[in-house]
């Protein structure tokens, strides 16, 4: 048997209509990862739905990957524009992945308060040392990049055509677990980490798919864009999985 492609989305909105292409499926559990086991056109296909958020990623990743050893993982859903000249239902591949929320704080004293836009980015992965103090602290002091698989991104690149319902692009994907409403705070990702698009999951899967050395890709559609009035619109979830049909079959 050939190894499956993971397709992970976190939410029922966005796994179950791929979920629903697939033949002969089989479901099993992992906490609060739901695995639909199936195939696609005779290809072995894993789709997981992870739930929502960091750890619930990173954990329905890891346990993906010990189980069922895909070939490739591509993580895919929703998300909110950072970038004024993307529009609710456009697609980001995920050239680059990013947590945008591990942060060092600058020393402030007591009553001098709490800037967070002078905040510094902490690199998890920089050393074995600690990320706060001692000789390998400022080496932690920079941005940790995921970058997304060539030969995934090459076959995205592909099939971008196909998807009628907005503009397809290449950009950086930024997760946190938060939903940023301050357009302050929007604008200084977008400066600082170049951010595209903001949502919750893509880079903690990032993070362990190239611990394990998995081929990874994020696809984040636009639901919503605050700096350009884009308003939540839940149907794009389904457009996503849709194109991610459309690269699933190139590849
Ligand atoms: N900010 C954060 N997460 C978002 N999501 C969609 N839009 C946003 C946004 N603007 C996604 C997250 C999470 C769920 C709340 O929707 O990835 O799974």
């Amino acid at each position: 048997n050939p190894a499956p492609f993971m397709i992970q989305g976190p939410m029922p909105i966005e796994a179950e209509y791929f979920a629903g292409l697939l033949t002969d499926v089989r479901i099993e559990k992992a906490g609060h990862a739901t695995f639909y086991l199936g195939n696609l056109n005779g290809y072995p296909i894993v789709v997981a739905q992870t739930g929502k958020g960091l750890e619930n990623t990173a954990a329905a990743t890891a346990v993906g990957i010990e189980r069922y050893h895909p070939v490739a993982i591509i993580n895919q859903g929703t998300s909110g524009g950072h970038d004024p000249t993307l529009n609710v239902g456009d697609i980001v591949l995920g050239k680059r992945a990013v947590n945008a929320s591990n942060f060092k704080t600058p020393f402030r004293k007591r009553g001098e308060g709490s800037a967070p836009l002078q905040w510094l980015p902490m690199d998890l992965l920089a050393s074995q040392g600690s990320a706060g103090e001692g000789d390998s602290a400022k080496d932690a002091e920079r941005i940790r990049y995921y970058m997304g698989h060539k030969a995934l991104l090459d076959a995205a690149r592909e099939v971008k055509p196909e998807y009628k319902r907005g503009k397809v692009v290449e950009g950086t994907i930024a997760s946190g677990n938060f939903w940023n409403n301050e357009l302050d705070r929007i604008a200084w990702l977008h400066e600082q980490f170049g951010t595209s698009t903001e949502e919750m999951e893509t880079a903690a899967a990032a993070q362990i798919a190239h611990g394990y050395g998995v081929p990874f890709l994020g696809v984040r559609v636009l639901s919503n864009n605050l700096t350009n009035e884009g308003h939540y619109d839940p149907s794009t979830a389904k457009g996503c999985q849709q194109f991610v049909k459309a690269l699933i079959e190139n590849l």
